[in-house]
């Protein structure tokens, strides 16, 4: 059994870099991933005023709470929509000006699902190029709460939640939020940990989340944690183990119940996937998973699950085609707006490389071939594409070559490394 790791979870990083800025103190931060999403977010935290030493994978200690200014030259968020997306949340909340900006990839995601319910809550946002889009202008604001606000997003999102949390936490002012799905919950758990006076429940209806800061005086403890390994990134390992590479051990991992949706199908399919919970970091539930090789047989799943799995769609159809018989996946119709429109790409490359793949308005039906698969794979420079491609890149008798192998460094930096040693290339 080979014993990995696997770099920091990205979302979580964000938030504790963020974090550690609203803090009373001085925070220690380790196991933050070099990836440069992260990276993108600690260079646009250091512009508004954070003072921070070190640098990922060593640790950071930062010095908080930070004087936050405002941004003299527009931030480049990179490829990050978790940067853009909570910065406009924590900007708003902070009363400080900055522009937002992003690459090409993250200038044609929505924006609209942050910038409304913020200007809603009183923030000044506007649209500097095409409405909708970065780059966004978020203007100063006069001392004074911003307005309280209960909502329900249109869609299911971790960092619509998140920005408007970080808003009303670093502004003080009420927020309730009722969300059908069950995006990722780090930053309800962290400012939680942290010591906000935070009220959250999962439930058949979704999710509820209440912020109240009356009596609160706004404190926030510093954090001296070590971020868990990325259960996203450990989720392209795990397809190499379970298609036939090592078994494997992946250590340290967060298992979080909002991000193991994968898991759950994987199980479904028939996989031998199992993980142990190990402890707790920062509110975050930790532990090792491991995975052996099998047969696996076809899954359906919709909307539901989707938020607990998102991330992991491209490499669950990666698996759908090496499976024994139909998979389908409803419900996903958020991958169009990801770093590229991932149902069109996966449906384009899969049936390029021969895979008999549908393209539905909302999923994808991919029928499992145990065929050797030959051709090149269009990532449009996203690297969950990438990676996922690269899992079936080095299946017996497969020949698939990727044109952007070096976008995995986004959010996994040493993702070939690693995974040379689940599944070697063959000679
Ligand atoms: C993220 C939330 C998810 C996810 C993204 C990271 C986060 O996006 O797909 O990779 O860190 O909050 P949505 O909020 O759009 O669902």
């Amino acid at each position: 059994m080979l014993e990995l790791r696997v770099p920091g979870d990205k979302s979580i990083a964000h938030r504790h870099l963020i974090g550690s800025g609203l803090a009373r103190g001085r925070s220690m931060l380790r196991g933050l991933p070099p990836s440069a999403d992260v990276m993108a977010t600690l260079r646009a935290l250091r512009e508004l005023g954070l003072e921070a030493i070190g640098g990922a994978p060593g640790p950071v200690e930062v010095k908080g709470p930070a004087s936050w200014n405002d941004a003299p030259a527009p931030i480049h968020c990179a490829n990050s929509g978790t940067t853009a997306r909570l910065l406009a949340g924590l900007l708003a909340g902070l009363g400080r000006s900055a522009e937002l900006d992003g690459d090409e990839s993250l200038r044609r995601r929505p924006m609209d699902r942050v910038v409304y319910p913020l200007q809603a809550m009183g923030a000044r946002l506007r649209y500097v190029g095409s409405r909708g889009r970065l780059p966004i202008l978020v203007e100063p604001r006069a001392s004074g709460s911003l307005r309280s606000l209960r909502y329900r997003p249109r869609v299911s999102s971790a960092q619509v939640k998140s920005a408007l949390l970080l808003a009303a936490v670093t502004s003080r002012t009420e927020l309730e939020i009722r969300d059908r799905g069950e995006p990722r919950d780090h930053t309800e758990r962290l400012l939680k940990h942290m010591g906000a006076p935070l009220s959250f429940s999962t439930g058949p209806e979704g999710q509820w989340m209440h912020f109240d800061p009356s009596g609160w005086d706004g404190k926030l403890r510093p954090l001296d944690t070590l971020v868990p390994g990325d259960v996203s990134s450990a989720a392209f390992l795990i397809a190499g183990a379970v298609l036939g590479g090592h078994s494997v051990r992946i250590r340290n991992v967060g298992l979080n119940p909002t991000r193991t949706g994968f898991l759950e199908i994987l199980n479904a399919m028939g996989a031998s996937v199992g993980s142990v919970a190990t402890g707790e970091a920062a509110g975050e539930p930790v532990g090792d998973v491991e995975a052996l090789p099998g047969t696996l047989g076809p899954f359906r799943f919709d909307g539901t699950v989707v938020p607990r799995l998102i991330d992991e769609i491209p490499i669950l159809a990666v698996l759908a085609a090496r499976a024994e018989g139909t998979s389908e996946i409803r419900g996903a119709g958020e991958l169009r707006h990801k770093e590229s429109d991932r149902l069109a790409l996966l449906a384009a490359n899969l049936g390029a490389l021969g895979v008999e793949c549908e393209e539905l308005e909302d999923g994808l039906r991919i029928r499992g071939t145990r065929a050797v698969l030959r051709g090149g794979v269009r990532t449009g420079g996203d690297h969950r594409l990438a990676m996922a491609f690269g899992v079936l890149s080095r299946l017996p008798g497969c020949r698939v070559g990727i044109d952007a192998p070096e976008c995995v460094a986004v959010s996994f930096p040493g993702f070939w490394e690693a995974l040379d040693r689940v599944l070697p290339k063959e000679s």
